[in-house]
């Protein structure tokens, strides 16, 4: 592979390696700070490495009507904004991406803001974004000659991985929290053929266990340390620059946990802006759980120049994460972009859960901290009413069937998380019934909820 189509520079000191030489944590030797892709032909105006706009919008349009499986994968239909691979022959693909872009048009009403999007990352193979990482990332697993990959994870992580090892013909290792994941992702890594480890300990714990075990075996990291998961990661952008026609949103809001999408989807902006496919970037906000909130408790006493780890606590397990690893490339994305970082409580998370569902959508707690993120965006005046916003939906709502039941049942919150919420969330709720089987019992149920 030609170093200049695609070489890791450390995000901390800017060292650059050339791809294959990363140590197995993908840390630099130097300062310890995470890698990132980068493609140096693409800076070279009038270079032949350098992609040419105008064919690109025109070439992944066309690929769209292709029955080629590359072309139907909505993050390598994008290829030329993923030289990784020495053969895209190797790329392992479940044609993931291509997911939709739907408009919330009650929740634009009750807000008052007309342009308010999801883009449902749910909508994927595995059932959340992960997969279009997992695509790019096992695919050099698969190039490079590995046998075992291995992940910590909160769920959504080790079930696209699971999947994928299993597409490839790789072994997979899952390292999680034992007690702590939603069981739709659990069974979903069993299901897949993974060796899953419940470990005693937190999601930091695990991915602290994990990083010591690759360096003792050789086995291939898929956590989003791996900067080859980022750029999958980063391929939604292109599908939301596309679907307004090249004209990008005002606002992304993306959930934060162990902080690699925001600035995954920030890169995929940029390279975007750097070839001339869009304008501008959009400001991209990152929305945290109060009780996992590191980042937002970073840019309160740093203004995001230091972080100090958390222990966490929320019932959006997904997030559930104190220590996250990439949290200064997450920092720097939204100071670059001029977005906020910002937390919600238990409540605001279920209720704006709630709102996603009554849009016939849904989606998992962890992926609905974005509207209720939105919601306190636009109360303190950082959103206008004629602004673009894009919510980023990250997972599939039947990945935690749990949180939703206890929600509608009304034993998910204690009573002082949603005090002073009461109305709201009973005006939410849609518990089923225990009805007798004849139509006048099931013809009540219809007035009970008219009146
Ligand atoms: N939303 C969902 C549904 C997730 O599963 C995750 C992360 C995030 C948001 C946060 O993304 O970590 O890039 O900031 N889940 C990981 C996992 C940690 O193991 O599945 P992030």
């Amino acid at each position: 592979m030609d170093d200049n189509l695609h070489q890791l520079r450390c995000f901390g000191c800017g060292t650059r390696v050339p791809r294959g030489e990363a140590k197995p944590d993908f840390r630099c030797a130097l300062c310890g700070d995470l890698f990132e892709v980068e493609y140096p032909g693409w800076s070279q105006r009038g270079g032949n490495d350098r992609p040419n706009a105008g064919a690109l919008k025109w070439l992944w349009r066309e690929r769209r009507c292709s029955s080629e499986a590359l072309d139907r994968s909505g993050v390598w239909r994008f290829r030329e904004m993923l030289p990784i691979l020495n053969s895209f022959g190797n790329a392992v693909t479940l044609q993931e991406g291509n997911t939709p872009l739907y408009h919330l048009p009650r929740i634009s009403k009750a807000l008052g803001i007309d342009q308010i999007f999801a883009k449902h990352q749910g909508m994927n193979p595995t059932g959340s974004f992960k997969d279009t990482g997992m695509t790019t990332a096992m695919s050099i697993a698969k190039e490079r000659g590995f046998e075992w990959v291995a992940c910590a994870s909160t769920g959504n992580t080790s079930a696209a991985m699971a999947a994928y090892a299993a597409r490839a013909g790789l072994r997979a290792l899952v390292l999680i929290p034992d007690g702590k994941i939603a069981w739709g992702k659990l069974s979903q890594a069993m299901d897949y053929g993974a060796v899953t480890c419940q470990v005693k300990t937190d999601f930091d714990g695990c991915l602290k266990l994990l990083i010591q075990v690759v360096k003792e075996a050789h086995i291939y990291l898929l956590n989003s340390v791996n900067p080859f998961r980022l750029e999958g990661q980063k391929t939604p952008a292109f599908e939301i620059a596309e679907a307004f026609d090249w004209n990008v949103p005002d606002h992304l809001i993306v959930p934060g946990g162990n902080l690699a999408n925001s600035s995954a989807l920030g890169k995929g902006f940029r390279e975007m802006k750097e070839l001339g496919l869009v304008a501008r970037v959009p400001r991209i906000s990152v929305v945290q759980a109060e009780g996992a909130n590191p980042l937002v408790r970073s840019f309160k006493n740093s203004k995001g120049a230091e972080m100090e780890p958390v222990e966490a606590h929320t019932r959006a397990t997904a997030i559930r994460i104190g220590n996250p690893a990439s949290w200064r490339k997450a920092a720097r994305i939204i100071q670059d972009t001029g977005g906020w970082c910002l937390d919600v409580t238990e409540a605001e998370i279920a209720i704006a859960k709630a709102e996603i569902g009554a849009e016939g959508l849904g989606c998992e707690p962890a992926s609905a901290v974005t509207l209720a993120g939105l919601k306190k965006l636009q109360t303190q005046g950082a959103i206008q009413s004629g602004e673009t916003v894009v919510l980023l939906l990250t997972g599939h709502t039947l990945k935690d069937a749990d949180y939703t039941i206890e929600f509608h049942r009304g034993t998910l919150l204690k009573d002082e998380e949603k005090a002073g919420r009461e109305k709201e969330i009973d005006g939410l709720r849609r518990n089923a019934q225990a009805v007798e089987a004849i139509p006048s019992a099931v013809l009540a149920t219809l007035k009970d909820t008219a009146g």
